[in-house]
């Protein structure tokens, strides 16, 4: 299953190299272009490829690591391309001048709204970028990820994807439940939780 990976800073990057050391082929993309990826693709090895936004969405899974003010604008873009795909979510609201409003939805919902014909899974964004980052297993237990969406299908999928990449997967079900606890300032927004063995 090959993974599109739309944004290649922090979080597209460490997702990128947990999937390749997992085995899984990555494309990746980002605002700068493909030259500007080269030295990534280097270091992540042949199961890399730099490409276009397009390019990423032909992919099986593609994950939107951009910052949310980007989000309208690169899903615009992409709208026919995502058509029926499963995206990834792993944006938190911030907003680009520092003076944020409240939101009347959860992220998750929000962005879905802006891709009806797409099956969002929201996962990573209750985590910090240095948990994301880390080795998922911790002594013998294992990071907790949330996910959550509206297909269960979708969410098993994905559920997969980051199983094999060694966290403890936690189904939260849909994007509106799980959003009133896992966006940014809710009960479980930035916890590093391990799940251990009984
Ligand atoms: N960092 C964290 O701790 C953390 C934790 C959880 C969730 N998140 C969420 O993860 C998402 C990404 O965060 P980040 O920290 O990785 O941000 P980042 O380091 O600023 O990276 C953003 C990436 O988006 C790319 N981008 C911007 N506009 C684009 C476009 N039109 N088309 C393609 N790519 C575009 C940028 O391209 P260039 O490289 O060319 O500039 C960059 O690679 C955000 O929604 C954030 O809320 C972050």
């Amino acid at each position: 299953m090959k993974i599109g990976i739309i944004g290649s800073g922090q979080i597209g990057k460490a997702l990128s190299k947990k999937l390749v050391n997992a085995g899984y082929p990555v494309i990746l993309s980002n605002s700068r272009g493909i030259e500007s990826l080269q030295p990534l693709i280097k270091e992540l090895g042949t199961l890399a490829i730099a490409g276009t936004n397009e390019d990423a969405c032909n992919a099986d899974v593609i994950i939107l690591a951009v910052m949310w003010w980007h989000i309208p604008d690169v899903v615009n873009e992409l709208k026919i391309q995502l058509k029926g795909k499963i995206v990834v979510d792993v944006s938190n609201y911030f907003s680009k001048d520092g003076n944020p409003t409240k939101l009347e939805k959860p992220t998750g919902v929000i962005v879905a709204e802006l891709m009806p014909d797409s099956k969002i899974v929201k996962a990573f964004n209750h985590l910090y970028g240095k948990w994301i980052e880390a080795d998922p297993k911790v002594a013998n237990g294992k990071r907790v990820s949330f996910i959550s969406g509206d297909h269960p299908s979708a969410n098993a999928t994905v559920g997969r994807i980051i199983k094999d990449l060694g966290f403890k997967v936690v189904d939260l079900g849909n994007l509106e439940q799980a959003g009133q606890i896992t966006d940014v300032g809710q009960a479980l927004s930035g916890l590093n939780l391990v799940s251990y063995p009984i």
